[in-house]
């Protein structure tokens, strides 16, 4: 007989942190006397052909501080639960009935799944499948309503304003524009966040249609007026006003994917001042590399979370980070509730007091 067994899964997109969740659940799983494995690939590993591996003490050493996730993810494949924003598909009976005889094969007897939403959805169609499983929110975008923070966005925030302090000093020897595309669908977290902590002059996000003629007038006032360079950061799903999203080619979970609305903005900008102006987009490199501290301590939370919350029985429920304490909401609950930017929030107020435009 072996001993209590629970699975983990990391599913949809990659974010820094995602280890520092695996190595506390296998370590506080570890104290409880319980064995870990972790599935292949997001929820593919759960389907045939089955791939997992045992997690302990030893392969999880040391792998706070990696990026990624040591045990893969998959965004497509068989379990895919979201087309578009806000719509759900459910998954294909079959493929859950398969997923839970291998759960139950391996005398699994929970599983942890750490995902964005469409994951989390899944995982709850596993739930009321039977499957007992427990959710923990994943997402660099931040966009969660039933928690405050989601580990990764601060390593993205940081990303974006290391990007910011670099173009500063090479626009401002050329006196040129720069304008930053960073990530960001339905929600301007990353790109506010990212463009007051890296001296932005302009912000743009999808909760604040712009215009393009007020956003060329702000540029154009300060380089007139002798500023030596204009910072601005566009969130990917930032729309002008009686504007459409600007997308790329290809699909992501079920949704088009976004991009191009730097290059757009950039050459708005030039037509309308004459200014040299640049784009750059940041694209994954917001998603790579080592998470800051405050995502390493969050993924720790959320991993010792996730096994209490086994602990206790508490199926159908996610970690969430509520008024500094780490709690438990139903998934159900949780999912399909996007948090945006309020647009007359402090965070847009305080940007605004200190000059920023919103090309408003
Ligand atoms: O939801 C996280 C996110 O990073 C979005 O900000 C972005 O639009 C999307 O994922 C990119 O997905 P992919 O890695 O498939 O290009």
């Amino acid at each position: 007989m072996h001993r209590f067994r629970i699975g983990v899964l990391t599913s949809g997109g990659d974010c820094p942190g995602l280890n520092a969740v695996i190595r506390a659940t296998v370590a506080s799983a570890h104290t409880l006397g319980w064995e870990v494995l972790g599935f292949i690939d997001g929820y593919e590993g759960l389907l045939s052909p089955v791939n997992y591996k045992v997690l302990t003490l030893e392969n999880t050493q040391g792998i706070m501080a990696i990026g990624g996730t040591i045990i893969g993810t998959t965004n497509k494949g068989r379990f895919v639960a979201k087309s578009g924003h806000g719509e759900k598909a459910l998954i294909p009976q079959p493929i859950i009935d398969e997923a839970k005889k291998t759960l139950e094969d391996l005398g699994v007897r929970a599983l942890i799944c750490i995902g964005g939403d469409g994951s989390l959805t899944t995982a709850d169609q596993l739930f009321e499948n039977d499957v007992p499983v427990v959710g923990v929110p994943k997402t660099i975008d931040n966009d969660l309503s039933a928690t405050a923070m989601t580990f990764g966005f601060d390593s993205a925030v940081q990303c974006v304003a290391d990007a910011l302090d670099r173009l500063h000093t090479t626009a401002a020897s050329h006196k040129r524009v720069m304008v930053l595309e960073v990530m960001g669908r339905y929600a301007g977290w990353i790109a506010l966040h990212g463009g007051l902590s890296g001296g932005a002059d302009a912000i743009l996000i999808p909760e604040i249609p712009f215009s393009y003629e007020r956003l060329a007038a702000h540029v154009e006032r300060r380089m007139s007026g002798g500023a030596d360079s204009t910072l601005i950061v566009v969130a990917e799903g930032a729309l002008a006003e009686g504007g459409e999203y600007t997308t790329l080619d290809g699909v992501t979970q079920g949704e088009k994917r976004l991009g191009g609305i730097g290059s757009q903005v950039a050459h708005e900008i030039m037509e309308r001042t004459g200014r040299e102006t640049r784009t750059v987009v940041l694209g994954h490199l917001q998603r790579g590399g080592a998470p800051t501290t405050l995502d390493r301590i969050l993924g720790t939370r959320f991993g010792v979370g996730a096994v209490k919350l086994i602990e206790e029985k508490k199926f159908g429920f996610m970690v969430s980070y509520l008024n500094y304490q780490i709690s438990g909401v139903p998934i159900k609950e949780a999912v399909n509730q996007l948090k945006r930017v309020p647009p007359d929030g402090q965070m847009v107020e305080t940007a605004k007091a200190i000059g920023i435009s919103f090309g408003t």
